[in-house]
């Protein structure tokens, strides 16, 4: 078995290479055109790919034609997308025709027995003739994906098509990506060039979140006011923890004409698009347009600020009930798709609580507070009831975020598992059906570079190109019949900080491709580096068809690994293919003629790396770190207390690591979080080092509860165990919210020698009685302990 595999491996190898030969041979033969071959081996990867070498290559140029059946809108369309495809990519233009007599040909057909898998389909490349075989129309349109993907990205004269069979399907029916139009409002123009791009990488499902707090997007004919009033904001907040705005008015919708010319586009490209109206909470810009349907009945205003609101629908209020069936009728008649998502997250219950109809609703309903569920649950629970009663009626289903299942899931309902894979793994357990898309490896509004400081402005939170391509929508925990309750996999792309569409297309890609590839390949089929290889070829595409993407992931990766014995950094750089890489340790820019990366750098002094790698003659950006060393950089240290889980990343070293912490997020990795505990950190120094101050940052958000400590002590020892107190400091009382910003702490005490070094920032006692959280545990974050 091994050996056959081996050798057929062997034989694939051979294949594509003889191929490439003879194509070279009869061009070198019979004309000095330009001639590129095409590469099959796309994102996302085909299934099978059987060269057969014995046979010539096919041979596309202008006298190749595309075959589409007479009368047949379908197929003429499907012809048409592929033309215009290889005019983009290659600058051929291909004519169709309803004959088939020409030299060479493409052609397909659709034939429903091929395969169970309706988005199956063969694409056979023999010398006068690429037939396509597809199950279904989608399946012929993946097939001209993987053709398009295939072709060079500059215009040549003949692309050489090795002859070969390939044989394709996708491992899950639901391959999703969101766009949230609420915090920011693209253009119908722009959501025509995301489902471009979507159809690009086999993807099925446009998520449309149509409506949140901070503007209604969508025209509904019987209340006008929604896109009146709600689809403007009076100005827009200028950070997440801020209550800083930029004093500009902002809005915009969708008319149902839009919506209608955006569906269809999208059909034809063989995309669902799935309308979002997202409820109960999320919905300031309903109450600001209806201030009845709301607990308090107003005033409201739409939101202008991020994060969540404590004013949403009235469960106890009839009239909120024939509103939304009122708007999901025309939402119903706008959209195909099968489902509606009701969206259903972060609904806070302060307001139910207090409100004398929703009280009424509780007792009404003989709600009574459970362990497991609270009375505020309970009633989400029937309201998500009833909002699903309402859309079935519709021949709708419902999709809804993962606290739909809180108080007890709707009977019918889809759960889109987005706080973990927790809620999925539930609802998947009991028969409903689950789209994965956790915010630790799907949300595409974390940054996507460990290189913060020089990226985009985001949520915070690193979630890079491997991280999304390292995730597996079946959990491990599921039983082999409830793995098929999982339908698929998704990106949400949330759009605080993605003010432009040039930002939603950079943080979208090459993201977008990690996750095409994790939902049509199965795990074992899965290879990151051959993976960003191929990526790579593909964002030459992206780049051509004028998509902002990011190049983090084909440039210089960094590691580092610390020698505390010898207090030195091992810093390892690579590419994912190979390509020469030169450096610099001193701050100059490297060229050429740097020096050549070959083996681990060792550095036990203060450096400033900067490296470059060199693909095809093109140089890559340039990498660039600065490394501090002090008194206790790289020595061995060890933390009495240890950070909150989400903020310990590598742990202890972090502080040493001679790397200070990013200035624009604390969310990824160069920062570690102490929650409600004293930071205490014991640095070895080495044989009696005279030491005189300390340095370190305290990252200070008061609005996400990272307070000053309330004083930092230095103590040094000679032998690790008795400490004397050399410095004793009490540190600032907030008294009110701060902008986010790094205050730096600096304490000098008189010349001392020590073996050792002992750090404690004092924890204060919660947050302080005017904080909204007033007596939650408070963080003390801090970077880089520098001592001197
Ligand atoms: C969500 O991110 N609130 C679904
Ligand atoms: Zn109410």
């Amino acid at each position: 078995m091994k050996f056959t595999r081996t050798l057929k491996s062997f034989v694939n190898f051979l294949l594509p290479l003889t191929s490439i030969l003879c194509t070279f041979l009869f061009y070198a033969c019979t004309n000095d055109n330009k001639t590129v071959n095409a590469n099959y081996e796309v994102v996302p990867l085909p299934r099978q790919i059987i060269y057969q070498a014995e046979s010539n290559p096919f041979v596309l140029n202008k006298s190749t034609r595309i075959f589409y059946i007479e009368n047949d809108g379908q197929s003429h369309q499907l012809a048409s997308f592929l033309a215009s495809y290889i005019n983009e990519c290659a600058g051929i233009n291909l004519q169709l025709t309803t004959k088939k007599d020409a030299e060479s040909i493409i052609e397909f057909q659709i034939d429903t027995t091929l395969n169970t898998n309706p988005d199956y389909y063969k694409l056979s490349v023999t010398p006068h003739n690429i037939l396509i075989n597809g199950v279904s129309a989608s399946g012929v349109f993946y097939a001209i994906q993987t053709l398009r993907k295939s072709l060079p990205v500059e215009s040549v004269n003949n692309v050489s098509f090795p002859a070969a069979v390939i044989e394709d399907y996708p491992q899950f029916s639901h391959r999703g990506v969101s766009l949230d139009v609420s915090r920011h409002f693209y253009s119908a123009d722009f959501i025509k060039k995301y489902i471009d791009v979507l159809a690009l990488f086999n993807m099925n499902v446009f998520h449309w979140h149509l409506t949140d707090d901070q503007g209604w997007r969508i025209e509904i004919k019987k209340y006008p006011n929604l896109t009146k009033i709600g689809s403007q904001r009076s100005e827009t907040a200028t950070d997440r923890h801020s209550e800083e705005y930029d004093g500009k008015s902002y809005g915009g919708f969708y008319t149902q004409e839009e919506i209608k010319d955006v569906v269809e586009y999208a059909r034809q490209r063989y995309i669902t698009v799935i309308p979002e109206i997202d409820i109960p909470g999320h919905t300031l810009a309903v109450l600001a347009s209806y201030p009845e349907l709301g607990c308090t009945r107003g005033p409201y205003q739409v939101g202008r600020g991020w994060g969540i609101f404590e004013d949403v629908l009235c469960a106890g209020n009839d009239s909120v009930f024939t509103f939304l069936d009122d708007v999901f009728t025309e939402v119903a008649e706008l959209f195909p798709a099968k489902y509606i998502h009701i969206g259903g997250d972060e609904c806070l219950k302060n307001r139910w609580m207090a409100c004398p109809k929703c009280q009424a609703r509780i007792k009404a309903l003989g709600i009574r507070e459970t362990k497991a569920h609270s009375a505020g649950e309970q009633l989400q629970s029937y309201f998500i009831h009833r909002v699903e009663e309402l859309i079935n009626k519709k021949g709708k289903s419902i999709i809804g975020w993962d606290e739909i299942l809180e108080g007890g899931i709707a009977p019918n309902a889809t759960i889109m598992s987005w706080r973990g894979t927790d809620g999925g793994i539930y609802a998947a357990g009991r028969g409903h059906d689950v789209i994965m898309t956790p915010e630790s490896h799907l949300y595409l509004d974390y940054y996507q570079s460990p290189d913060v400081d020089n990226e985009p402005y985001t949520f915070g939170w690193l979630t890079d190109l491997e991280k999304v391509y390292s995730f597996d929508p079946i959990p491990v925990e599921l039983e082999k019949d409830q793995q098929k309750n999982i339908l698929g996999g998704q990106v949400n792309v949330w759009t605080e900080y993605m003010p432009t569409s040039k930002n939603v297309e950079y943080m979208l890609l090459p993201r977008l491709g990690a996750l095409a590839e994790t939902l049509w390949s199965y795990p074992q089929e899965k290879d990151y580096n051959n993976f960003v290889a191929r990526m790579y070829r593909q964002s030459l595409l992206l780049d051509k068809l004028g998509y902002e993407n990011c190049k983090q992931a084909y440039g210089v990766q960094v590691k580092c690994d610390y020698d505390t014995e010898k207090n030195e950094i091992k810093i390892t750089l690579s590419t994912f293919d190979n390509a020469p890489i030169y450096y610099t340790l001193d701050g100059t820019v490297p060229t050429e003629k740097s020096l050549k990366y070959s083996e681990p750098i060792i550095i036990s002094k203060s450096s400033n790396l900067k490296a470059l790698v060199v693909r095809d003659g093109i140089q890559s950006k340039i990498y660039s770190k600065e490394f501090s060393f002090n008194k206790a950089t790289a020595k061995p240290i060890e933390l009495k207390n240890q950070p909150d889980k989400k903020y310990t990343f590598n742990g202890a070293i972090t502080l040493v690591d001679g790397q200070k912490g990013y200035k624009s997020s604390y969310r990824t990795g160069s920062w570690l979080g102490f929650l409600g505990e004293d930071m205490v950190a014991t640095i070895k120094l080495g044989d009696q080092v005279s030491v005189s101050s300390v340095k370190l940052n305290q990252f200070i958000n008061s609005r996400g509860g990272l307070l000053f400590a309330k004083s930092i002590k230095i103590e040094v020892s000679d032998d690790g165990k008795t400490f004397k107190e050399v410095h004793h400091m009490g540190l600032p009382v907030l008294n009110c919210h701060l902008k986010p910003y790094t205050w730096e702490i600096k304490e000098t005490f008189d010349t001392v020698k020590a073996n050792y070094i002992r750090v404690t920032l004092k924890a204060i006692e919660g947050l302080p009685a005017w904080h909204e959280k007033a007596g939650a545990k408070a963080y003390i974050m801090i970077d880089e302990i520098v001592v001197e």
